[in-house]
């Protein structure tokens, strides 16, 4: 196996990836950044400068469990202390499994200021093998799709609005961006001169493809809010990888996509290569007010945008069909990982918006999550046990007479950062449960993430979860492993996992807004197992020795 070496240097730069002017924050003057591409096996070493000037910084590593690195997570207040600006940060860790993963910045509403990349861990194949020997399926070249919100508004002006009285809502995007790219209508630019239709860097992105070849596309959704359809007009495509699983293929005309999400799709390069054809990425689940995000597909190698009207996807509000395709998602039949039959701790999370002190908010069973100055996961290590709540949240909420379907009764929640501590090697069920929100009729799609872990997805449902009849549907049978989940609209989804990577996890929806406003807990598992940890992820908190 090989060391992967990167230098990245983090910096502020003027960008347009839509056309409009926005302070982004780029990896070596890039927004996406470089792409990671390594081999199974691999150690991936990634020095990080933070050059932001006034900005903390730190970088995770979505999809990679870190097993025996859980320093180099990359979560703010929970596996480290921020970059400083002018610090530089090495983060390094064993690619352990093949697949299609991504990296982004996890301080605050970073991410959305464009801090964000591809991560492929190719096979690790036998000597004189055929790659296809090594997995399910044969194409014979790849293509990465990053899909991508974008907002004119700053990560601060954004961040800011949410933290009022009253809340400011982020508003739907102003973009929809493809790998990096987007085109906003400059006559609607809300800052005269800061739109410009011809820039090269909001240039329509094109994806080449040879008559009669089949090709991979490994699809990756960064996005701070939206749920997205992505489509290729004219071609299906087959399901065949889902957050470094192989499933067992399905063939769809559109894929639904959520953030936190990778797939790898197989399209087979067989309509009429005299034209080109669109590449669509539209939002679903939220009432759209953003134009499709658009690329191309070229037979011919020219960036020919097609005459017809690029495709506009399923019907935005249209549940079951997203929910369809979450219960299609299973294991491929030759790559089954069975899960444990049963589990030995079973936490019921109520998903709730609620008011706290007049601000909008957040919260599982009623708490509201908040980070802690010093990092878990040195505070854990260290037994510095004031830096944190030492409550453990609730494990369930009442959820006899609970009504789903309606606004919470009482919309009140409590703040903490207190954590679950889980017994090294139990098995763990999850089961997320959503509800209505503080307005009637209102119900959303939220992607939970899973840090360090794989978590096998045993169930969905509508409706309220009932402990004493729905565990009896759960698929133990060829259950997917992933580490990013949909709840649906007043659904509800049901997980599983083994607690055997020493550490300190968050577990959170992927909605950056959401995280932002609570929507996450916290696990700990093995932390006496934890070797001894580097001092570079130290200097908050009480990590020197300090005062808080
Ligand atoms: Cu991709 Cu904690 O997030
Ligand atoms: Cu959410």
């Amino acid at each position: 196996a090989a060391t992967r070496r990167y230098e990245w240097e983090v910096s502020y730069q003027f960008k347009s990836p839509d056309c409009v002017r926005k302070l982004s924050a780029t990896i070596n003057g890039q927004t996406p950044g470089p792409t990671i591409r390594a081999t199974q096996g691999d150690t991936v070493e990634v020095k990080v400068r933070n050059s932001l000037l006034t900005e903390n910084l730190a970088i995770h590593w979505h999809g990679i469990r870190q097993i025996g690195t859980p320093w180099a997570d990359g979560t703010e207040g929970v596996t480290q202390c921020p970059i400083l600006p002018g610090d530089t940060l090495t983060y390094a860790f064993v690619v352990d499994r093949p697949g299609t993963y991504m990296y982004h910045a996890h301080y605050g509403m970073q991410r959305s200021a464009g801090l964000y990349g591809v991560v492929v861990v190719v096979v690790a194949a036998a000597p004189g093998a055929k790659a296809d020997d090594a997995e399910p399926f044969a194409y014979d070249d790849e293509h990465h799709v990053l899909l991508n919100d974008w907002w004119h508004n700053s990560t601060y002006e954004l961040a800011v609005g949410l933290a009022s009285v009253p809340m400011v809502w982020v508003g739907e995007p102003h973009s929809l961006l493809i790998n990096g790219r987007g085109r906003f209508n400059c006559s609607a630019a809300a800052v005269p001169g800061t739109c410009n239709a011809t820039s090269p860097e909001c240039d329509t992105p094109v994806f080449a493809v040879v008559p009669g070849q089949t090709y991979r596309f490994r699809i990756a959704s960064v996005t701070s809010l939206s749920a997205l359809n992505f489509e290729i007009e004219g071609h299906e495509m087959t399901v065949v990888e889902a957050d470094g699983h192989y499933v067992k293929p399905f063939v769809v005309k559109n894929i639904n996509i959520y953030s936190g999400e990778t797939y790898s799709v197989l399209i087979k390069a067989d309509q009429d290569p005299n034209r080109n054809y669109w590449l669509a990425s539209n939002v679903v689940s939220r009432q759209p007010a953003t134009p499709t995000g658009t690329a191309i597909l070229s037979y011919s190698g020219d960036r020919a945008p097609p005459s017809t009207t690029p495709p506009t996807g399923p019907a935005w509000n249209d549940t079951m069909y997203r929910f369809q395709q979450s219960v299609a998602t299973v294991a491929h039949p030759a790559y089954v990982e069975p899960p444990p039959p049963r589990a030995d701790r079973t936490i019921l999370l109520l998903n709730t918006q609620n008011k706290i002190d007049a601000h909008t908010k957040w919260a599982l069973n009623g708490v509201s999550f908040t980070l802690p100055h010093t990092p878990y996961l040195v505070a854990m290590k260290r037994g510095l046990l004031d830096t944190f709540d030492q409550r453990p949240p609730p494990e369930t909420y009442a959820y006899q007479g609970y009504d789903v379907y309606a606004p919470p009764q009482n919309p009140n929640a409590t703040t903490s950062d207190g954590l679950y501590r889980l017994r090294f090697g139990s098995v763990v069920d999850v089961v997320l449960q959503n509800a209505n929100m503080l307005a009637p009729n209102k119900s959303e799609t939220h992607p939970w993430h899973l840090h360090g872990h794989d978590f096998w997805v045993l169930g969905y449902g509508i409706g309220r979860f009932d402990p004493a009849v729905h565990p009896a549907s759960y698929n133990l049978k060829d259950p997917v492993l992933k580490n990013t989940v949909a709840v649906h609209p007043y659904g509800w989804t049901a997980l599983r996992f083994k607690a055997d990577n020493p550490g300190v996890w968050a577990f959170h929806c992927h909605i950056e807004a959401h995280f932002f406003m609570g929507m996450g807990i916290v696990f700990e598992e093995g932390i006496q197992r934890v070797a001894s940890l580097p001092p570079e992820i130290m200097g908050c908190g009480e990590t020197n020795g300090g005062h808080r």
